[in-house]
């Protein structure tokens, strides 16, 4: 543990938590502009602590063009109007609070709009005092664009600035230039923007792109490597992200972070694939809390790999530290879609298996409804970035659809008559008020998952993942224990038996919550167990229990 941490309970509330995130602009639209907003998210609440939710993480709230949704900010000191005003950001910190809950901000010190008066001013002239603060650099030996850097949404990652004869480095969209993280004016910049929502009360942030910041210094190519995830133009982006001297930025950050009480949370999104390098985030224990882990959102929906991506994670990572397991983003189809297609069974496996991994959990909002994919018409996609990528990489929109509340016109989302900004979809019988009344729901399952995870897990597992065995099962299952509970899972579509420590059942993804409590399917578990198609079950072993 950092010095200054301290170690009292609830100094370090992330470990164990549920985490939930919250796509601003499509929660709850309070005021009828199609957009959800802040209010809407306050007005929301209960939700979260009936869920029983630790922790908010919201999407982009600060003023931005909205190139990218929040993802290119114009003032890192302010709410966007769309979504509301600081006091309203302050009114929902003060009422999440009051329900025990914390709320993280989206922080992104990569970039900034190209609206952002630091870009305004930088791209006047050659001398402007913000000049460096983004990087630029004379055109090739061809008269084209610098280096071989790509963006993510395709094309060359440099544009030129035709008033100064110099490109500019974008690794995203051209209004989202990089900032120069060489510069030390940059790093006390962001500082103070740290301290800033630090000192109103944000209980820490989800650091956008956490793996970048730095370029190569001398902006030498990247390398070629196999196309995937991490590569998708079959480049490495070893040198346009993933330098080093980030973690010096994280070990700064983190020393800041333990001034407060509790201390803020530092939440990567450490988009890397390789699990020595996520467990590089989490330093000696003074960089990053917790590191998103995105080997296993990618993963097949299938035993081997995601149980390997568990074990290599575990082994990687330092003592201490406590992982992150999430299933769906704003940047990828929804779980029961991707891991799933659509198949609720294989949606409530997947819950299980998230609620009870050792670590954290970070829910996105509607999973704990099982909510899929909504097709958007081309016609109606918001997401720029779907229209520039060359492929289906950015087909983002689908993902960040309404969240529906209750039955009625658009589901509760906005009052009557509004035009939400993407499109509701069919959720009939999904909304939370209809899940809510029946215990063998998703939402119930995922409610109970979470009370266990409280009464159970918390403790046993929290950055302890000592707490995590890999038992022996068959190719296409998974059974661990976690703390002192056991998980057995079948993802197979067929049904099968296996051999599980003797104990009973207390959650089933097969079967309902009776009486809206944690034991559920209570059958008999010794010697054998019989697992239908993509159910999980967690298990009461009888030697713990009492
Ligand atoms: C990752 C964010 O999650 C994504 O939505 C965004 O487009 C990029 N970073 C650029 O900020």
């Amino acid at each position: 543990m950092t010095a200054g941490e301290g170690s009292a309970a609830g100094e370090r509330w992330w470990e164990g938590a549920a985490l939930y995130q919250v796509y601003v602009r499509s929660w709850q639209d309070s005021d009828g502009d199609g957009y959800g907003d802040l209010a809407g998210v306050r007005r929301r609440l209960d939700h979260l602590s009936w869920l029983g939710i630790d922790g908010l993480w919201l999407s982009p709230t600060m003023p931005s063009p909205d190139e990218d949704w929040g993802y290119d900010v114009a003032d890192y000191y302010g709410v966007h109007p769309e979504l509301g005003t600081l006091e309203e950001l302050d009114r929902l910190v003060a009422e999440a609070a009051q329900r025990g809950i914390r709320v993280l901000l989206d922080l992104v010190p990569n970039h900034t709009s190209s609206l952002h008066p630091w870009f305004v001013e930088a791209r006047s002239s050659r001398e402007a005092p913000h000049r460096d603060w983004y990087v630029w650099a004379d055109p090739g030996p061809d008269g084209g664009p610098p280096n071989n850097w790509r963006s993510a949404a395709g094309g060359s990652a440099w544009t030129l600035d035709e008033g100064s004869g110099q490109y500019y480095l974008h690794n995203f969209l051209p209004g989202q230039p990089d900032l120069n993280w060489w510069n030390e004016e940059v790093h006390a910049e962001l500082g103070r923007v740290l301290r800033y929502w630090f000192d109103r009360g944000v209980a820490g942030f989800r650091i956008d792109v956490a793996h970048s910041l730095y370029k190569d210094r001398q902006l030498r190519d990247d390398s070629p490597a196999p196309k995937g995830p991490a590569a998708p133009f079959g480049l490495a982006a070893d040198r346009s992200m993933n330098q080093p001297e980030a973690h010096e930025v994280y070990r700064a950050w983190r020393k800041l972070a333990g001034e407060y009480r509790p201390a803020r949370l530092l939440l990567g999104e450490t988009w890397v694939f390789d699990a020595q390098r996520l467990a590089s985030f989490y330093g000696d224990d003074d960089e990053l809390h917790l590191a998103f882990n995105f080997p296993f959102v990618f993963a097949p929906f299938r035993a081997a790999e995601l149980s390997s991506i568990v074990a290599s994670t575990l082994a990687a990572l330092p003592p201490g530290a406590c992982p992150v397991w999430v299933g769906s983003n704003h940047d990828v189809s929804r779980l029961p879609t991707r891991w799933g297609a659509g198949d609720p069974a294989r949606a409530r496996t997947a819950l299980v298996l998230l609620c009870t991994l050792p670590g954290t959990v970070v829910l996105y909002y509607g999973d704990e409804l099982g909510l899929t994919d909504v097709p958007v018409p081309p016609d109606e996609q918001r997401d720029p970035m779907s229209w520039r990528a060359p492929d289906d990489r950015f087909n983002r929109d689908r993902a960040r659809t309404p969240m529906p509340w209750e039955p009625g016109p658009l589901y509760g989302f906005a009052p009557r008559g509004t035009r939400p900004w993407l499109p509701a979809g069919d959720r009939d019988g999904l909304t939370v008020a209809e899940q809510r009344e029946d215990p063998a729901s998703t939402l119930s399952l995922t409610r109970a998952l979470l009370d266990l995870r409280r009464q159970r897990l918390t403790g046993h597992t929290a950055g302890d993942v000592a707490g995590y065995e890999q038992l022996p099962s068959g190719r296409d299952q998974w059974v661990y224990r976690s703390g002192p509970l056991v998980v057995a899972a079948n993802l197979a579509a067929d049904e099968v038996q296996i051999d599980v420590p003797a104990g009973e059942v207390i959650i089933s993804s097969a079967v309902g919550v009776q009486g809206g409590g944690v034991r559920v399917g209570r059958r008999p578990a010794d010697p054998a167990l019989v697992l239908g198609p993509f159910e999980a079950v967690v298990i009461q072993p009888h030697e713990a229990a009492g």
